[in-house]
């Protein structure tokens, strides 16, 4: 791998006791790109502008993915990436629904590692801070033909990062625009998932909630996800989470949670269906304990408030629940501060 290191860091000019979500990057970016039906042998250089003409495919097709993940300082001192792997995979599923070329996971592995090694300074030490890694890849053929693009560039950026949501956050049950649908591209990180789903959420946010809760496409009435996360729900000590589907991300935060959950005796766990008239009916009695987003960038994310045709439901958030007893378990996985039975983290 050809590596250019920067001849002047920007690290001193970083207040790492404020940082908010993704806005600052660190010294170094890895590309590769992808013609003739080959990837380029993967640089790391400068973090810096890449430039193209107006006719670049991605701003008129949107062929672009990208993934999410984390490196976290540990308590040994050595820098631990989790779960990489899963990323790579998933890219490349999302890759493949997006008609692009798959990366391949070798390179995506050594590429990550060498990247993060380099600005290992850069992964902040506090509390629940890290390292956000966003590798992604669009479309770099400057066409405007309505085919697949021809030509791809992978990248990665690092950004180190704070929480992400200050606090809890309140929902609304969103029943007139839908995220995703049976057949399409629910399932992927493709850049359009996303996009397309800020004007229900500022819908939303201008009635006094800060994320929907996406229902289905058909009637609205199963919980799909929440905001850019999925969600569970704690009824009667049971961990229920909706199944994965075309419509639903194959969350790592999600699939880690269940994983480590089902090694435990403390909650049941059901992944299945969940009617959005169950919750609320559950919310009603009171037995609705806690409910919350399942994601990387916020890792758990408590819902306090769900709100469904006019009214606002409470939901509990206890500092001892269990959402947060999830969440601390997590963390001292990372941190190495427990046992990774898993094999999750990979340590640089
Ligand atoms: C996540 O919750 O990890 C996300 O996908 C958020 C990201 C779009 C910033």
């Amino acid at each position: 791998m050809k590596i250019t290191k920067t001849s002047q860091s920007r690290i001193s000019e970083v207040d790492f006791s404020n940082l908010p979500f993704g806005n600052t990057f660190s010294d170094h970016m890895l590309i590769s790109e992808f013609s003739n039906g080959q990837w380029s042998e993967p640089e790391i250089k400068p973090y810096g502008p890449l430039s193209f003409t107006p006719a670049l495919h991605t701003l008129h097709y949107g062929q672009a993915i990208f993934e999410g993940q984390k490196a976290y300082y540990r308590e040994d001192g050595s820098i631990g990436i989790f779960r990489p792997e899963a990323n790579a995979k998933r890219l490349n599923h999302s890759a493949r629904r997006m008609f692009m070329p798959e990366f391949p996971e070798e390179l995506f592995m050594e590429g990550i590692r060498a990247l993060v090694d380099i600005d290992r300074e850069w992964v902040p030490k506090a509390p629940d801070h890290s390292l956000y890694l966003r590798p992604f890849m669009f479309g770099s053929s400057e066409f405007v033909a309505a085919r697949p693009s021809e030509k791809y560039i992978f990248c990665i950026i690092t950004s180190p990062v704070g929480p992400y949501y200050a606090g809890n956050v309140k929902v609304k049950v969103e029943e007139t625009y839908t995220r995703s649908a049976s057949g399409g591209v629910g399932s992927t990180k493709c850049a359009g998932n996303y996009g397309g789903a800020f004007f229900a959420t500022d819908q939303a946010r201008k009635e006094g909630y800060t994320q929907v809760i996406w229902t289905d496409h058909k009637d609205h009435q199963l919980v799909e996800e929440s905001g850019t996360m999925n969600i569970a729900f704690i009824i009667d000590d049971t961990f229920i989470t909706p199944p994965l589907s075309d419509r639903i991300l194959g969350g790592i935060t999600r699939d880690s949670i269940l994983t480590m959950l089902r090694d435990r005796d403390y909650l049941k766990v059901e992944e299945r269906p969940v009617q959005v008239e169950e919750v609320i009916n559950a919310a009603k009695e009171g037995l609705l304990q806690e409910a919350f987003g399942m994601g990387t960038a916020a890792v758990i994310s408590p819902i306090s408030t769900i709100g469904f045709r006019g009214t606002d439901y409470e939901v509990g958030t206890p500092a001892d629940g269990y959402a947060m007893r999830i969440k601390k378990e997590l963390t001292e996985l990372r941190s190495g501060a427990a046992e990774d039975p898993y094999g999750w983290m990979v340590q640089l």
